[in-house]
């Protein structure tokens, strides 16, 4: 990359990483796609800045001892119930060598013991034993001035909402309830109305930059065109009743919902459009997998709703779901499908939102497209870093709260003016 030096070791000019030719959001340049310099200044100011990064679902673990790996951007940590069943979050790094003490990606235990020296911490990540600590024979054992109180892993500031859990590094963070905003809460309140079960998870890697996700996520345009599953079996079409917003506070947050409307016209746009995603002739010999089981007041076919920046919570019929998505470096990304049900989802609604879950994940049949996609902007876009991508769909439009038609890109312009302004570019 042509990048200038990172920003640590030029003080404060991170101008210089990147331009950005448009104050509204609507010219990405190609760089931040790629750059290594921008992908560190990410980890500093948005990951380890004064956001809530979302880890995962308490119904993941719900017994004391219970633990899960996971990820803040790409610093590794680890979240536990405690005794008290309150949770802790720290990060998952001895503090005496650095190695990774917790090696699993779930389990139970009251110890975590780093297998290095076998150095052990509770599960709030306080030092508990240290071997030889004392001495043995002619070996004196840690100086006299050595205070487990002083070791303990780093840990972070931790809260929930309806289940959710959040973690940051930031003492100056918001509270997790003003982060997620006026706006956001009442889609998590309508997901998150009663109990849930944890069913599962998916786990998949793109070779491409996290925003390329961020921006797909609310990308309206998208949604019909390049996936054949939404407009052929009108789970999305153009037309349809659309709520969408974006939190007020710094844009970031979104949320869309999409109502099931049926299309007289029989797709008639895809086919004027001569869209070649719609498959005119195509249906399937068993259609139980698009079925849409009323369970909330309204029918809502799509509910994609991203917290930025870690989590994605979405609807598609009856397909319950939390994503995380970490980033891996600046070209490579991992994307978690965690699948919940309701407790009191009878055998029958259990079993349809499994066999549902194909529609989503690594091989899902609309969202394997996404990853496709964005791997496409990936490829093409690594080279020539300072020409721009565009989004000026619906750019004439405003951009209040709205109902309307979901062809637009103006929650992707809110994005990248919140991301220039949380990284001070
Ligand atoms: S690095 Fe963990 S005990 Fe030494
Ligand atoms: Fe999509």
């Amino acid at each position: 990359m042509n990048d200038t030096p990172p920003l640590k070791s030029e003080g404060s000019r991170p101008e210089k990483l990147v331009y950005f030719p448009r104050s509204d959001g609507s010219r990405i340049p190609y760089k931040v796609y790629s750059s290594q310099a921008i992908y560190d200044l990410e980890q500093e100011r948005i990951f380890r800045g004064p956001v809530w990064s979302f880890l995962g679902l308490e119904a993941e673990i719900p017994n004391a001892g219970d633990f899960k790996s996971t990820f803040v951007g790409d610093t590794p940590v680890v979240v536990t119930r405690n005794s008290d069943l309150s949770l802790s979050v720290w990060v998952n790094r001895c503090a005496h060598r650095g190695a990774k003490v917790c090696r699993a990606a779930r389990g139970n235990t009251q110890m975590h013991v780093c297998v290095y020296h076998q150095w052990s911490y509770d599960t709030r990540g306080n030092l508990r034993g240290v071997p030889f600590r004392r001495g043995v024979k002619n070996s004196p054992g840690m100086p006299e001035d050595f205070d487990t109180k002083e070791h303990g892993m780093r840990q972070l500031r931790v809260d929930t909402y309806r289940g959710l859990i959040f973690a940051t590094f930031s003492d100056a963070a918001d509270s997790l309830y003003d982060y997620i905003g006026p706006q956001m809460r009442p889609g998590l309140d309508r997901m998150f109305h009663k109990p849930i079960v944890y069913l599962g998870c998916t786990r998949q890697y793109s070779n491409s930059n996290w925003k390329l996700y961020m921006e797909n996520v609310r990308d309206g345009y998208h949604a019909s065109l390049l996936h054949a599953f939404h407009s052929t079996f009108n789970l999305v079409r153009v037309g349809m009743k659309i709520y969408s917003t974006a939190d007020e506070n710094h844009g970031m947050h979104n949320w869309s919902k999409i109502f099931q409307t049926e299309d007289s016209s029989a797709g008639a746009a895809y086919k004027d459009n001569q869209v070649t995603s719609f498959k005119a002739g195509m249906h399937l010999e068993d259609e139980s997998i698009l079925e849409n089981i009323q369970e909330y007041d309204e029918i809502v076919t799509n509910h994609i709703q991203p917290i930025f920046p870690q989590l994605v919570v979405m609807q598609i019929q009856n397909t319950l779901a939390v994503r995380q998505l970490l980033p891996k470096g600046p070209s490579n990304f991992e994307l978690i499908f965690n699948f919940f049900g309701y407790e009191d989802d009878t055998p029958e609604m259990r079993h349809h939102r499994i066999k549902q879950a194909n529609l989503v994940g690594p091989a899902g049949l609309i969202s394997m497209e996404d990853t496709e996609a964005t791997e496409l902007v990936q490829v093409a876009t690594a080279s020539d870093g300072d020409d721009c991508s565009m989004a000026d769909m619906g750019r004439d439009a405003p951009e209040s709260e709205q109902m309307g038609s979901g062809i637009t890109e103006y929650r992707i312009r809110r994005f990248w003016r919140g991301y220039q302004k949380l990284m001070g570019l």
